[in-house]
């Protein structure tokens, strides 16, 4: 049975009430945003489904920064009036035989959740991934099972839940259940 989740809408809703959705944007993250995204990649909120620790420098914030982009095939940073509150990737696969498909990933700064903003970058991200990588088949994302937060966004934007992958990913010391979801190229409409 899945676990449920360890922090509450609420929590999302904390500090910034309104977002003017129209000023979220997507562009190429740079040095110049340092500042911005040590806000949330040093959050442990942000960080506790990801693989990563949550920095505690910022050479480990201007690393991410210089070399994050070359690990995805396709990275932005979520901007809001073009200050970097979070970032959405998508990555192929190692494995030559799952080369028509590659794996989502996104998080945003705890201090914006809630807002929609995340299901709105996931729809246009979606768009553009079918678009651009015409090859592309299929776009999965593996969320934790009490990651709730992601996988109602995934939801909202398209995605089938497959089922649960159980003891799929070891992460911080622990083995982990991940819910496979997938949209495929023929299921967004253009
Ligand atoms: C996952 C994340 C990107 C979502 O961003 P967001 O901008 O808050 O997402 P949205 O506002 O578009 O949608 C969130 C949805 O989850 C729901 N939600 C939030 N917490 C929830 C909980 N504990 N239980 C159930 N639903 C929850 C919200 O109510 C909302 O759904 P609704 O519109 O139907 O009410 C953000 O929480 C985040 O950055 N988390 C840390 C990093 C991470 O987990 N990344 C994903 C790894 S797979």
């Amino acid at each position: 049975m899945e676990k449920t989740a360890t922090y509450s809408k609420s929590d999302a809703k904390e500090e910034c009430s309104v977002v003017d959705l129209s000023q979220i944007s997507l562009r190429p993250i740079s040095l110049s945003d340092l500042d911005d995204v040590l806000v949330w990649t040093s959050d442990e909120k942000v960080a506790k489904y990801c693989t990563w620790e949550p920095y505690t420098n910022k050479e480990d914030c201007i690393d991410f920064i210089q070399n994050i982009a070359s690990k995805s095939l396709w990275f932005r940073a979520i901007c809001l009036c073009n200050q970097a509150i979070g970032c959405i990737d998508f990555c192929l696969s190692s494995d030559r035989c799952r080369n028509k498909s590659a794996e989502l990933g996104y998080a945003m700064s705890s201090k914006y959740w809630g807002k929609g903003i995340a299901t709105l970058v996931v729809k246009q991200v979606v768009e553009a991934a079918f678009k651009e990588f015409p090859y592309l088949e299929r776009l999965e994302a593996q969320v934790d099972v009490e990651n709730m937060a992601s996988q109602r966004v995934l939801e909202k934007a398209g995605f089938q839940r497959e089922g649960v992958l159980r003891k799929y990913l070891f992460s911080k010391g622990k083995s982990r259940d991940m819910v496979m979801f997938s949209i495929l190229s023929g299921e967004v409409q253009i």
